[in-house]
């Protein structure tokens, strides 16, 4: 369902975790690149779609604001972004007492090539990082896993599902890990085919999810049920 209309069935104050990939309002309408064999979609769906920017910030604020009133005192808020649009973030982030703590970069080792060579490659997506609060880290890890990048590559080496802006459970994993311990809760709003429900599942935290979309939705579904049976199998394992 909308996430605007869902969320409101959340209690306040209950969520440890908010991580989410909302659209970026990055889509060029029915554009696509077809060159040396790849065929790369321009345009990401309806979803991606808005009027104007100011639409698009109005939209921004109404998710954000929701979302952020269901995060515990000391729970994280973590947002994938369009770099170009960072500051909006912040500003709105600012606004509704979101202490800013970092940027987040994950940097592609096999990002997609330039034809044109008009510029740098753009291999980096960023998740923009705040909390609620100021509190310390509940699981911090060893220093070598506390360091604000990752290497890893894009969908076209791990992809699993069709969904045009899957990300990478292993990246997410990785965020999730030092600010959460078992069973805490993780709210996906803009969920897409899952993969931070996978990510929760597979690190034993509880997930609430949101997607729009009946396609995605099921593709989200169908991931989350493997992710359980595997979980429930190694959980399995360990107990013995
Ligand atoms: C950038 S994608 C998320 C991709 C996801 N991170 C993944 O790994 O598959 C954003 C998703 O939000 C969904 N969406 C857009 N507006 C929504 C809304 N108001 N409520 C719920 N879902 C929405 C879209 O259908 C899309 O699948």
């Amino acid at each position: 369902m909308d996430c605007l209309e869902g969320m409101k069935y959340i209690p306040d104050n209950s969520i440890d975790l908010l991580l989410t990939d909302p659209p970026y309002m990055i889509s060029q309408e029915n554009k696509r690149i077809n060159r040396k064999n790849m065929d790369i979609k321009l345009d990401f769906g309806e979803w991606d779609h808005f009027k104007s920017e100011q639409e698009y910030e109005e939209f921004t604020k109404k998710w954000m604001a929701l979302a952020y009133s269901k995060l515990k005192d000391g729970g994280w808020f973590m947002v994938f972004f369009d770099k170009n649009k960072i500051c909006l973030l912040e500003k709105i982030a600012k606004e509704l007492g979101i202490t800013s703590k970092t940027i987040f970069v994950w940097a592609k080792t096999n990002p997609t090539p330039h034809f044109r060579r008009m510029n740098f490659i753009s291999a980096t997506e960023f998740i923009w990082m705040g909390t609620k609060g100021n509190m310390r880290m509940k699981n911090y890890q060893k220093q070598t896993e506390m360091y604000n990048y990752i290497l890893y590559p894009n969908r076209s080496a791990y992809g699993e599902t069709e969904h045009p802006t899957e990300k990478p459970v292993e990246v997410l994993k990785r965020i999730i890990k030092p600010v959460t311990i078992e069973n805490d809760v993780v709210l996906d709003p803009f969920m897409g085919s899952g993969s931070t429900a996978v990510a929760s599942i597979q690190l034993n935290r509880k997930f609430i999810g949101f997607e729009i979309n009946r396609e995605y939705y099921n593709m989200a579904v169908q991931r989350i049920n493997i992710a359980m049976s595997q979980t429930k199998l190694l959980y399995g394992v360990i107990e013995r």
